[in-house]
């Protein structure tokens, strides 16, 4: 999913109103945020206003009297717009903190019901920067953005009417240099656009990379690739560190800039000004306001440059993040029938099927497993067997023909009551990190602890997981490094035995095991079968030897079927396999 390439639009409206009702359950603290910031755009400007009132006025004529109470209104001033600053600044960062964790919620929500395809097409990487820095990004459009933006605005054009309201000319000398400013914020703030719109995408590049490679690091170490695997690192870490030394080279350039201009136009100022004084026809204490307003006219400016690329990131990334929220075409489509009860009748009818379009991976499927029967699949790597058994699971649509469950098309089915009367025993297990009790929970404190020991001892599993240290609360590490690859097998089969499910899908692992471990599975397999419907992925003679019906696949289609012995009498692609396979 290649984000859209963002816009040379300075302000996509739509967007902007979509990330500002992210704020509307919390109306209230938004609006107080933004009626600070704009009072303390006001509350700037009067300061310098009051000074040249108090020079001119009590100053001038040695009044002190009035001297001291503008000095203390002054003062007072100064105090409200410090707790008004400090009060807008911690509302500011809630709302950006609030907003972020309510979004990433609903972002992780969302990719919880989406189908397995989009997985196969979006590395972990960008969904790890979506939920991750991404959403980070649109919190600062709340702190540092829109509002402040906004009192920026409001201070510099207040500012104006306050310098041009007391003398036109000398706003005009000063404001001189205005051309120029605008012209180097103009630019800064495109390269500074390009070159974080680069550290993005180096951002999500190195979390693909670091992610993906240290799930595989078995495979870089067996293989002795940690070298290159290093240098490919380290390049992807260098374009990381260049793309920010690249934008942090802009501001160094910027800001100094900004604060030539600004001495320039005081220096202009006073040049001016001291000869309107000496004539007497400007006051000092307009002098000295003026001097007041520039400094405040050009700080908000070297921010404001800045401010608008937090709001363009904000945006971009934002955008990237509703791309994904509303992106339907992934959601998993749900029927509406509860599957509460079912018999365990399935049939595949004349089901067509590819994962790319155009590149047919099943082709003419019929089948039909009745009530209590064993069907097997075998055939070469490649040849279909998997994604037949994905189907039924509903992780991808099929592209014609029907698969039906008592009779019904599977789409009709909500997907939750499905699945949940289908186990699936995967190939590979995926364990998580936690206690095996966990693991066969999957967070469903409902399935008791008693439950899980009685389903383990069925199965055979209850000898090993007894003899651990901590017996069924021994702790899994990721991906259950500290089991073999026989335990994390029987593990899922108590996993997948627990729900007692109607129907059994069984994908054998390939894997040799240990002989002792691999009776205790093959028995823990015929008792799994027993008394319910059975699709098996079989690679093993026993278990294909005692199915009801064995399917023999090639290049996605069913080129043989028929009993073990029935088929074995053929002499066809099955004898081949079979005298292959199981030759001694
Ligand atoms: N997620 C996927 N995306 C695209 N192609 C896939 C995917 N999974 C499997 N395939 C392709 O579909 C074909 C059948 O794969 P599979 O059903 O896994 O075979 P088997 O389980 O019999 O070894 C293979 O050519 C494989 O490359
Ligand atoms: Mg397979």
């Amino acid at each position: 999913m290649k984000p859209k390439e963002n816009t040379s639009k300075i302000l996509d409206w739509k967007l902007l109103v979509k990330i500002f009702s992210l704020a509307l359950p919390y109306q209230r603290k938004f609006y107080t945020a933004v009626f600070l910031t704009l009072s303390i755009a006001i509350l700037g400007p009067i300061r310098p206003y009051l000074i040249q009132h108090t020079l001119d006025t009590y100053v001038a004529v040695k009044d002190p009297h009035g001297l001291l109470n503008f000095s203390l209104l002054i003062f007072l001033l100064l105090i409200i717009q410090s707790v008004m600053q400090w009060w807008s600044t911690i509302l500011a960062n809630f709302l950006g903190q609030q907003i972020i964790y309510d979004l990433r919620n609903k972002v992780y929500k969302h990719l919880l019901s989406l189908k397995l395809k989009f997985f196969d097409q979006t590395p972990v990487g960008t969904l790890v920067t979506r939920s991750v820095n991404d959403i980070e990004t649109i919190s600062e459009v709340f702190s540092e953005g829109m509002i402040n933006i906004a009192g920026d605005i409001l201070q510099i054009v207040f500012l104006l009417v306050l310098m041009f309201g007391t003398n036109v000319k000398l706003s005009l000398v000063c404001l001189s240099v205005l051309p120029f400013l605008f012209y180097s914020g103009y630019l800064f703030k495109e390269k500074i656009k390009e070159s974080f719109e680069e550290v993005r995408n180096e951002v999500a590049k190195l979390n693909t990379f670091v992610q993906e490679h240290l799930s595989g690091m078995q495979i870089v170490q067996l293989f002795n690739r940690e070298e290159r695997e290093y240098e490919s690192f380290k390049e992807i870490n260098k374009r990381h560190r260049d793309a920010n030394i690249k934008s942090v080279f802009y501001y160094s350039v910027f800001f100094p800039v900004v604060e030539v201009l600004s001495a320039i136009s005081i220096g202009l100022l006073v040049w001016y000004g001291a000869k309107g004084v000496l004539t007497q026809d400007i006051t000092i204490g307009t002098l000295i306001a003026f001097i007041l307003y520039i400094n405040l006219f050009f700080r908000p400016i070297r921010t404001l440059a800045d401010r608008f690329n937090n709001l363009q990131m904000g945006m971009i990334a934002s955008e990237r993040i509703f791309l994904l929220m509303e992106d339907e075409r992934d959601k998993e489509i749900e029927g509406t029938i509860a599957l509460t009860h079912t018999n365990g009748n399935i049939q595949f009818k004349d089901v067509y099927f590819s994962y790319i379009p155009g590149q047919a991976v099943l082709k003419n499927i019929n089948f039909q497993v009745e009530k209590g029967k064993t069907i097997a699949l075998v055939g070469a790597t490649g040849a279909g067997k998997s994604s037949i058994i994905n189907l039924l699971s509903r992780f991808y649509e099929i592209e014609s023909g029907s698969i039906l469950m008592d009779g019904h098309s599977i789409n009709d089915y909500t997907l939750a009551s499905l699945r949940k009367k289908i186990s699936v025993v995967m190939q590979d297990v995926f364990l998580f990190t936690g206690t095996i009790i966990e693991n066969v929970q999957l967070y469903d404190k409902s399935i008791s602890e008693e439950k899980i020991i009685a389903t383990a001892k069925l199965l055979g599993a209850h000898h090993f997981i007894s003899n651990m240290p901590n017996g069924y609360h021994q702790k899994v590490t990721e991906r259950g490094a500290n089991l073999s690859v026989g335990q994390r097998q029987l593990i899922s089969f108590v996993r997948a035995m627990v729900v007692d499910p109607a129907i059994l899908v069984l994908d054998e692992a390939t894997s040799s095991i240990d002989h002792e471990t691999e009776e205790i599975i093959q028995e823990a397999i015929i008792k799994m079968r027993e008394g319910r419907s059975s699709i098996v992925i079989a690679h093993r003679l026993s278990t294909i030897a005692n199915a009801d019906e064995i399917l023999v696949l090639e290049k996605g289609e069913i080129v043989e079927r028929g009993t073990h012995n029935n088929l074995l009498q053929n002499s066809g692609y099955y004898k081949k396999l079979y005298e292959h396979q199981f030759a001694d």
